[in-house]
């Protein structure tokens, strides 16, 4: 994996519309403009860049259930540059910001059908901790999946 840098944006919404990009080219569900917008008010970024930006995570410091934990909001990576590591690296940075903050879990949701999300998730040490039905629509389940962090 040549010349990957991770860095957290100071200013995410200057780079509101990259961020949307890469999204879009992601292969998964596009984010919208206000739910971005939702989450650059709150949560911290971390962009991955590969020559130009291929991918990125955001984290919300504050999981609402669970003080002891963040929430990974997303982390999503251009097609082109998927199955190279950069997921993982992502990931670290949020790990490293949780500990940081004194945290010991991250949590996340994420759609049932997302198999492909799932085995990434799995991969990385996430456990299945519970269900929401319908939360997507009918039939449409979440899954909340937590990883426990060394201290
Ligand atoms: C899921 C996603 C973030 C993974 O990122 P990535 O950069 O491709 O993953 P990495 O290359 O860092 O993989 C890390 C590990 O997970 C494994 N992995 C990655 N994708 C996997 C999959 N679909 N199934 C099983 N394992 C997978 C890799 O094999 C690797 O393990 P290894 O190091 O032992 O070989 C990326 O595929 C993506 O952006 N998908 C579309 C958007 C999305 O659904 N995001 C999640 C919901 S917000």
């Amino acid at each position: 994996m040549d010349h990957v840098k991770i860095r957290q944006l100071k200013n995410p919404k200057k780079l509101k519309q990259t961020l949307m990009n890469i999204s879009k080219q992601s292969g998964g569900s596009p984010v919208g403009s206000k739910w971005l917008d939702r989450r650059i008010k709150t949560n911290v970024f971390f962009m991955a860049e590969q020559d130009e930006p291929v991918g990125f995570a955001s984290i919300c410091p504050d999981f609402k259930y669970d003080r002891t934990g963040t929430e990974l909001d997303i982390i999503t990576i251009c097609q082109k540059s998927q199955r190279q590591g950069i997921g993982r690296l992502l990931l670290d940075k949020t790990i490293e910001f949780t500990q940081r903050l004194g945290k010991t879990k991250i949590y996340l949701f994420v759609s049932q059908k997302n198999i492909d999300a799932l085995g990434f998730y799995e991969k990385m040490g996430f456990v299945e901790k519970g269900i929401l039905k319908d939360r997507y629509g009918p039939g449409e389940h979440s899954l909340i999946m937590k990883k426990e962090l060394e201290i």
